[in-house]
């Protein structure tokens, strides 16, 4: 590992992943973000545009919080070249499996036999447990849980604090509102919301 990082996206989320970078090891951290007009997050420095990470010698992590953009990001860099965070105060199963690009916040538990996609938010506090398959660039938002061997699809939105019951499969592209509680297979993408829940738009 080169311990030089560059995280795209200067955002609150890039600065949480670099705080995550710090603590594992990354001595040499910048941002590659978009927008010519912002210079620095959380005290480093913006030093170019996305399009330059495949060129800088440096591992990279993308930190925006979209899916659909932060695959096509993520999709024009090498995996080689992929990242894969996880903050010291996460418990990890020794068995889980986690995708590159994949960042795991503060306080996360994941637990035996989950396997966790490529490009994915497991955010703060968050909860995995076992045997769980989270999809590519899928979101599990701060303080949401999903039960045991629940199946997440790709690019899949879990929100804050929501809860998905145990054996329950989420379609891809899916938007679970925050504070809900998922007891019943989603197989039709769209927004839902509410206890139990149900399908808003
Ligand atoms: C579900 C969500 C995506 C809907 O956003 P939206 O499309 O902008 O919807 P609106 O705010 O226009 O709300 C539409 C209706 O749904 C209701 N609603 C919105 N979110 C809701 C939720 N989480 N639970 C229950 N009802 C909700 C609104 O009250 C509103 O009801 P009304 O039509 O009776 O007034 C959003 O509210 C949400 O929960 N986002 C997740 C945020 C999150 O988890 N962030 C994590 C950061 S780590």
């Amino acid at each position: 590992m080169s311990k030089k990082l560059v995280i795209i996206g200067a955002s609150g989320h890039g600065k949480v992943i670099a705080d995550i970078a710090k603590k594992n090891g990354y001595y040499d951290i910048a941002f590659l973000d978009d927008n010519e007009n912002i210079h620095e997050c959380g005290g480093y420095p913006v030093v170019g545009r996305s399009q330059e990470a495949e060129d800088i010698n440096a591992d990279v992590i993308v930190g925006i919080g979209n899916a659909s953009i932060r695959k096509k990001i993520q999709q024009s860099i090498p995996a080689r070249k992929m990242a894969t965070l996880i903050h010291p105060s996460a418990v990890v199963a020794e068995d889980v499996i986690i995708g590159v690009g994949t960042v795991i916040m503060a306080g996360a538990v994941i637990n035996s036999g989950a396997r966790i996609g490529t490009g994915c938010i497991i955010n703060t506090c968050a909860s995995v447990d076992h045997d769980c398959n989270v999809g590519d660039y899928a979101h599990i938002a701060v303080g949401s849980h999903l039960c045991g061997t629940v199946s997440v699809g790709d690019e899949t939105w879990i929100g804050a604090g929501a809860t998905v019951s145990n054996n329950i499969s989420i379609c891809s592209e899916g938007m679970i509102g925050a504070g809900a509680v998922v007891t019943k297979d989603i197989i039709e993408k769209g927004t839902y919301v509410g206890v139990p829940a149900k399908r808003l738009r």
